[in-house]
């Protein structure tokens, strides 16, 4: 699959490495151009490529892993998405340590919002419910990680759920994102909920 990644921090590379390595063609951009990306993909030892964002945005699978106050300026009214899957990880901070402020939607959700930017995009919600460093963390053998998705076309949803599955995680897929994924968002009951669940389940 031709998956783009824009963001190159923790989630960005975390998500680009782990694609490269189970065989799909990997684009990550950044704000600072491909050139800034080309030492740390070698030193990551991974096929994935360093791209321009619009080289990144024109794949079929994008995944939005930038800072959320970001996300405005990056999805503009000209990007044509054509029904290709944009895969909102974004979480609602609108600064970061120490204090970790949460934008006040006013009762709307993130994803809902990443939606009304790219109204052509089938957007599905996820991997943001946990720290990255948890949601990849080993688990023994006999269990694995959940991981919740939120989407309104399911063939969308399909499609990010075996890329999770591809990834190690067992996906649950929970549903619209107006409902389900304001859940998952920050200040929902979902968000930071870690659950671990036999390896042979069936994905659900
Ligand atoms: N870290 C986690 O464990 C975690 C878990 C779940 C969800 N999330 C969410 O996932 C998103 C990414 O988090 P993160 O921790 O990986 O990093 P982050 O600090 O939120 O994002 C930094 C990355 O975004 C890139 N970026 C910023 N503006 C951009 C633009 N206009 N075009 C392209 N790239 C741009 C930066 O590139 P430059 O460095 O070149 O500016 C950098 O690579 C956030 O919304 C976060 O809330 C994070």
């Amino acid at each position: 699959m031709k998956i783009g990644i824009l963001g190159s921090a923790t989630v960005g590379m975390t998500l680009a490495t782990g694609f490269a390595a189970v065989g799909h063609d990997v684009f990550i951009a950044n704000s600072r151009g491909p050139e800034s990306l080309v030492a740390r993909l070698e030193q990551a030892n991974t096929a994935a490529k360093a791209a321009s964002v619009s080289e990144a945005l024109a794949r079929d699978v994008v995944f939005l892993a930038v800072p959320w106050l970001k996300v405005p300026k990056l999805l503009t009214p000209n990007i044509s998405w054509d029904g290709r899957i944009l895969v909102d990880t974004t979480n609602i901070f609108v600064s970061y340590a120490p204090d970790f402020r949460i934008d006040d939607l006013k009762g709307d959700s993130g994803s809902e919002l990443v939606a009304r930017l790219a109204p052509s995009a089938r957007v599905v919600k996820a991997f943001n419910t946990l720290p990255f460093k948890v949601m990849f963390a080993p688990t023994p053998a006999s269990v694995k990680r959940v991981l919740f998705i939120a989407g309104d076309e399911g063939e969308a949803v399909s499609t990010v759920a075996s890329l999770i599955e591809e990834l190690g995680l067992h996906p649950v897929a929970l549903g619209r994102r107006a409902g389900a994924g304001r859940q998952m968002e920050l200040g929902g009951p979902l968000s930071s909920l870690e659950l671990l669940t036999p390896a042979n389940a069936g994905a659900s």
